[in-house]
């Protein structure tokens, strides 16, 4: 097991508390202590218990069916999660709520009520229906950060087909990897999206995509317009807007899905170099997020949720969509960078919306403090009564800049660990009971069964370092690897019998707070984003000129990781400034730009063990200038020494 070693060593001189305050322990959803124990007790009854916020069609005849690796949760229940998210809250005092409020990069907005939202998205399950989607059809959607992206997602919710969304900061060709193993045949997309001004030309990446797949349908939502530079395909491609003008406004009628039927699919990175797509069923999905947004973000009727992650990564399916609308409140959704046109973009956003709660990355809160706390004070935050962290472990600096900075010190901040696979937060505190620690994520949350265990699989105890696991099935939890249930069983329950392994390293401390220390596995956390090591090696040995590959994750102070990659090159090809640069555009043109590597260093040899390992942890101490560990496994020695000398230079 490998963490930053640098990382412990702070958490563990970290000695600040911040108990609830009174009046925020009041007014709490979960302000009772002993629902801890209560979940512990009887995990089925909590979650059961939970499940009563949702709408059934049908009730279950069981909770939980457990067959390790694979659950069956709110067995034989009957639900849907559009009619759940949207359509129950069309009837009564919440028709004309906000819904979503949409906030453009360009400074245009919009605002669907209830109402309004159920309206376009009936109307889209209407033209996909059109278009030949059923129930089970998986619609690929690669869009910018616009209201069809949640509205083309609850459309498929509603018809009862998978959706499966790309973010749109992925390249042609992953988006090529995820339509073929998804074996989708209709994409929704956009002309373009924007960002920072400029056009991200997600059409043309759409057209190159496709080529050769069994996609026959390409749905285009006009966004930037000529600035695209986008054609139309004839037969194909259909523009969104004149179909939506076209589609029949009877409602649609939400198909009665089963508990277990798949809601979605989420690609994320692993081990090997092909992501998986993690499956999402309906009603375990459903009952955990609308569980941690009433528990972890105490979210309230009057709430004006803001979380400022992609749609396309599980932060925002689960925070921006399906958490905040299956409770009825309003979500705020962003299509922008934070410093575009200007750096105080999201204090602006609070201000102009009132927003109450607001849930970001540590990577964005400390590019926040490098640029000053001018950019907040310019704003009237006072709305704000929560605030949240997800995504990698958050540095005690930065948690209490936000804490001061942010939330002038009023607000508690829920530091949130979970996964694309856990579908909800699972390590988090409860605002109105747990008192939290600047940089821990406290404890799980009530019915969620995590340990920290040693090799063998036993509990390592207050005070002790190991693999984080969950002992016991969730809701929310991933069902299985699509196509590959395999994979699913290997990586997740391979190592301990029974027990979920996330693939992350924590430290329990003399409270048996969890802190966690980051993957142990060969995935790097770049600004929140995780990329697979070998996805990286594997674009590099794509190009003409590399004969070799080692890609490691250094500690970096603003994303957090940055990727290094050590590279040896073929015979003839010459290791210059020039051709750095063109690897490192060759990469953010085969998985997208946040895969770029920081550094390449061009190297004669990689150090190797004798049986032809690449020893990633020698490249990892080299990289943070680390004293080398144990190089007696090494074939050649003499390579480190040269490394070094490399990487000074
Ligand atoms: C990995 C999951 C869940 C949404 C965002 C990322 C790391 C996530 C925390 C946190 C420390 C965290 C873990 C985890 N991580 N949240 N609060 N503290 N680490 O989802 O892309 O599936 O990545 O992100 O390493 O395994 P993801």
């Amino acid at each position: 097991m490998s963490v930053d070693p640098n990382r412990l060593d702070t958490l563990l001189k970290e000695d600040r508390k911040f108990a609830p305050s009174e009046a925020f322990r009041a007014q709490a959803n979960f302000n009772d202590p002993d629902i801890y124990d209560k979940a512990l007790a009887d995990p089925e009854a909590y979650w059961a218990e939970q499940a009563q916020n949702l709408s059934w069609f049908k009730p279950w005849t069981k909770v939980l069916e457990w067959n390790p690796p694979h659950a069956k949760w709110f067995v034989d229940a009957k639900l849907n999660a559009a009619y759940n998210a949207v359509d129950r809250h069309r009837q009564g005092p919440r028709k004309n709520k906000a819904a979503i409020i949409w906030e453009g990069e360009p400074g245009d907005s919009k605002v669907f009520t209830y109402d309004m939202l159920g309206r376009e998205v009936d109307k889209a399950a209407h033209v996909l229906t059109s278009l030949g989607v059923k129930r089970g059809d998986r619609v690929t959607i690669y869009l910018p950060m616009i209201p069809e992206l949640p509205i083309s997602m609850l459309a498929c919710a509603k018809i009862g087909a998978i959706h499966s969304v790309v973010f749109g900061g992925f390249a042609a060709a992953s988006l090529r990897d995820r339509i073929l193993d998804a074996d989708s045949n209709i994409v929704i997309t956009a002309d373009g999206g924007w960002r920072r001004g400029g056009v991200v030309p997600l059409k043309n990446n759409t057209d190159e995509a496709v080529e050769g797949t069994s996609v026959d349908t390409v749905v285009v939502v006009p966004r930037v317009g000529k600035a695209a530079g986008a054609q139309m395909v004839d037969g194909r491609d259909h523009d969104w807007n004149e179909l939506m003008a076209k589609a029949s406004t009877a409602p649609f009628p939400a198909a009665e899905m089963d508990a277990e039927d798949i809601l979605y699919l989420l690609y994320t990175s692993g081990t090997t170099g092909k992501p998986k797509g993690i499956v999402h069923t309906t009603g375990g999905y459903m009952v955990g997020v609308n569980t941690s947004m009433r528990s972890v973000f105490d979210l309230k009727e009057d709430d004006i949720h803001f979380c400022s992650a992609d749609i396309g990564w599980v932060t925002g399916h689960t925070y921006i969509v399906y958490g905040p609308l299956s409770a009825g409140a309003t979500t705020v959704m962003y299509e922008g960078a934070p410093d575009f046109p200007d750096r105080d973009r999201f204090w602006s956003i609070i201000e102009k919306y009132g927003a109450t709660i607001f849930y970001t990355a540590p990577t964005s809160i400390r590019t926040f403090m490098k640029w000053g706390p001018q950019h907040v004070e310019k704003h009237d935050l006072s709305s704000l009564r929560l605030l949240g962290t997800v995504g990698e472990p958050i540095n005690p600096e930065a948690w209490m800049w936000y804490h001061v900075h942010v939330g002038k010190e009023q607000c508690p901040v829920v530091d949130t660990w979970w996964q694309t696979e856990t579908g909800c937060a699972m390590i988090a505190p409860l605002p109105g009971i747990t008192e939290t620690k600047p940089g821990s994520a406290t404890r799980p949350l009530p019915g969620i069964a995590v340990d920290v265990v040693d090799e063998n699989g036993d509990s390592v105890g207050a005070g002790n370092g190991g693999y984080l696991v969950i002992k016991k099935p969730w809701p929310s939890m991933l069902r299985t690897v699509w196509g590959d249930d395999e994979r699913f069983q290997n990586t997740y329950f391979g190592k301990f019998d029974g027990t979920y392994l996330p693939g992350d390293g924590a430290h329990l401390d003399d409270d048996s707070y969890i802190w966690i220390l980051g993957r142990i596995d060969d995935v790097i956390n770049v600004s929140g984003h995780r990329i697979g090591t070998m996805e990286v090696e594997s674009a590099l040995v794509g190009h003409q000129a590399v004969a070799e590959a080692a890609v490691i994750g250094r500690s970096h102070d603003v994303k957090g990781q940055a990727i290094t990659a050590f590279v040896t090159v073929k015979e003839g090809a010459t290791a210059d400034d020039a051709l750095a640069a063109e690897l490192k555009q060759h990469v953010a043109a085969a998985i997208g730009a946040m895969a770029r590597p920081e550094e390449i260093i061009f190297t004669a040899e990689l150090p190797k063990t004798r049986s032809a390992k690449i020893m990633r942890r020698l490249l990892r101490d080299i990289a943070e200038g680390r004293v080398i560990g144990d190089t007696t496994t090494l074939a050649d020695a003499s390579v480190v020494e040269e490394l070094k000398k490399l990487y000074k230079d």
